[in-house]
């Protein structure tokens, strides 16, 4: 049993992201530039290549897998990718295989997914308005997201919503959206903005709405029950006594749960982010293509893990956004 991974402040890293793809068939305007230059196929990890590095860590002790993008469900043969890691399902080694999606490509794979061990998905969705809808995520379809949410739901996964709170866009329809919930049984989260991407001048102080505000305008018509547990993401839960939801609330502006952060990312490419909100990155290609023998890769997480820092230094609270990434969301999959 090699030992697990600790970082400098004694947290366990027990939670990979992995990234599949820098592609997406939407362009959410928080994420992307409406122009992208994607990546040389040549620069991505294989799907074996994705394999072995998965597998690497969760024999380092990685217990839970999220795939992530751009769209994950947008990458060639990304299922075969899926069905190998659900071995580790099999084995016990791997307590939570999952992904964040678009929703715009479940009604293809939603099945498939649930034979590879998958049990609850993520799905972003900011809005029950087809116009909006295609202002925010500019390419994408409103009806072709539901339907593939209702898929999921029929080939009996768990879904939550993700919601990115924005000012003077969905601030309108908090309750349309909570009901709606509500109604189709899924879980719900609310996050806030933050401030990445090439915005081509402008910030994202404009659309900033604060999960404080959105939480008391959630009082004001629900009792809302705070729920302690965390299920090992940040988000912070409560129920709403009248209907019974969950509702969760991401805060990485507002409230900053970097003590007990307990995961890194992988990107297609194979660099390691240590912290979202840092710059910094270990790059992780060089030693599982330098060797087939996985003792480099394995000294190379180790010494990546061992540089991660403390937290983030997203700030909307000075004058000017300190810490404003130029690097986009879709670069590490959020
Ligand atoms: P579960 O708790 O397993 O449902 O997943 P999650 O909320 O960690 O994953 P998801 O992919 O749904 O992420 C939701 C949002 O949380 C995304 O916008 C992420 O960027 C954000 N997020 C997740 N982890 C972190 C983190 O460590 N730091 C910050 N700042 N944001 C995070
Ligand atoms: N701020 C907050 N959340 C973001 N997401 C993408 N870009 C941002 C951003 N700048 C969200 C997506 C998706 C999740 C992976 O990250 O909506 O739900
Ligand atoms: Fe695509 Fe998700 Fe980014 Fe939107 S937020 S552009 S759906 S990766």
């Amino acid at each position: 049993e090699p030992a697990p991974l600790i970082d400098p402040f004694a947290r366990a890293i027990r939670y990979l992201r992995v990234s599949v793809t820098d592609r997406c068939d939407f362009r959410c305007v928080y994420c992307m530039a409406e122009n992208m230059t994607f990546l040389p196929k040549a620069d991505l990890l294989t799907l074996e290549e994705l394999d072995r590095m998965c597998s690497t860590f969760v024999r380092l002790g990685v217990e839970k897998l999220r795939i992530t993008g751009g769209e994950p469900l947008v990458r060639k043969g990304i299922m075969t990718f899926f069905r190998a890691m659900s071995r580790h399902l099999e084995s016990g080694a791997l307590q939570e295989l999952t992904v964040t999606t678009n929703g715009s490509q479940l009604a293809r794979y939603a099945r498939e997914l649930v034979e590879c061990g998958v049990e609850r998905i993520n799905v972003s969705l900011d809005t029950l308005e087809p116009e909006k809808f295609s202002r925010i995520t500019r390419w994408g379809r409103l009806a072709q997201v539901l339907e593939g949410i209702e898929a999921a739901r029929a080939a009996g996964l768990q879904v939550k919503i993700n919601a990115v709170a924005l000012k003077g866009v969905n601030d309108g329809e908090l309750f349309p959206i909570v009901e709606w919930c509500a109604r189709e049984g899924h879980d719900l989260t609310f996050i806030e903005v933050m401030p990445m991407g090439d915005l081509g001048g402008e910030d994202r102080l404009d659309q900033y709405w604060s999960l404080r505000e959105l939480r008391a305008e959630l009082a004001g018509r629900y009792t809302l029950i705070d729920l302690p547990d965390r299920t090992g993401g940040p988000a912070r839960y409560v129920r709403l006594a009248e209907t019974g939801q969950r509702i969760g609330f991401i805060t990485p502006m507002t409230h900053n749960f970097c003590e007990s952060c307990n995961r890194v990312r992988l990107t297609c490419t194979g660099e390691l982010f240590m912290c979202l909100g840092q710059e910094d990155v270990a790059d992780l290609r060089g030693p599982l293509r330098a060797s087939a023998d996985d003792a480099a890769l394995e000294q190379a997480i180790r010494a990546a893990i061992a540089r991660k820092p403390k937290g983030h230094d997203f700030d909307y609270s000075r004058q000017k956004v300190a810490g404003q990434m130029s690097r986009h969301m879709s670069h590490t999959g959020g």
